[in-house]
């Protein structure tokens, strides 16, 4: 399966090195990183496997289900993710691609880049994806329900689409308090 280049104009990303995940944190909603559309991973290597494993860990630490490579300030096509809590379920999905969506269900979401920020989203149902392992080898799903909510809500921060985004207006509304002070935050530590 080809890499997923064909969309992107950007310049061919640098490689991932190791100064870029050694103190690996979770950045959060102002930061323009999270709404930038995001690169494929062309090089398939020990760091890219390192830089996988530490937002395994990021994501373990702060009870989430899914963390996408923009969410730690990298913008390449990567996220982790697992459903469960079970390591054995743990998965990485590199220049992941969705297709043949069926159905749709609103659930609530929330995001580790919007810390007490929940809202209803509409997905669809059940999707299936395409992706890369951390070897560049091709590797295919389908999934219904939970799963497929983690896809569409991880490949979304790949497009630098946010929750927010997504959300109703009453929602936006009653986020806005939270957002603001977010936003103060982030100014106040630049
Ligand atoms: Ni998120």
């Amino acid at each position: 399966m080809p890499l997923a280049t064909s969309k992107t104009t950007q310049p061919p990303p640098t490689p991932i090195s190791p100064d870029m995940y050694q103190d690996l944190q979770i950045i959060f909603h102002p930061d323009p990183r999270l709404k930038k559309r995001s690169v494929p991973v062309q090089v398939f290597d020990e760091n890219l496997k390192a830089l996988a494993s530490r937002m395994l860990e990021l994501m373990r630490q702060a009870s989430g289900v899914g963390l996408a490579a923009p969410q730690v300030g990298l913008n390449y096509r990567l996220f982790v993710m697992n459903a469960t809590g079970n390591p054995e379920d743990d998965r990485v999905y590199v220049n992941p691609e969705l297709y043949d969506p069926a159905g749709e269900e609103e659930g609530e979401e929330g995001c580790l880049s919007l810390p007490k920020i929940a809202g209803t989203i509409l997905r669809n149902k059940s999707m299936r994806l395409k992706a890369l392992d951390l070897d560049g080898n091709p590797v295919e799903a389908a999934e219904t329900g939970f799963i497929a909510r983690i896809w569409q809500h991880e490949t979304d921060h790949l497009n630098g689409v946010l929750i927010t985004d997504r959300m109703g207006s009453v929602e936006k509304m009653a986020a806005r308090k939270i957002l603001r002070e977010l936003e103060q935050k982030f100014n106040g530590n630049k």
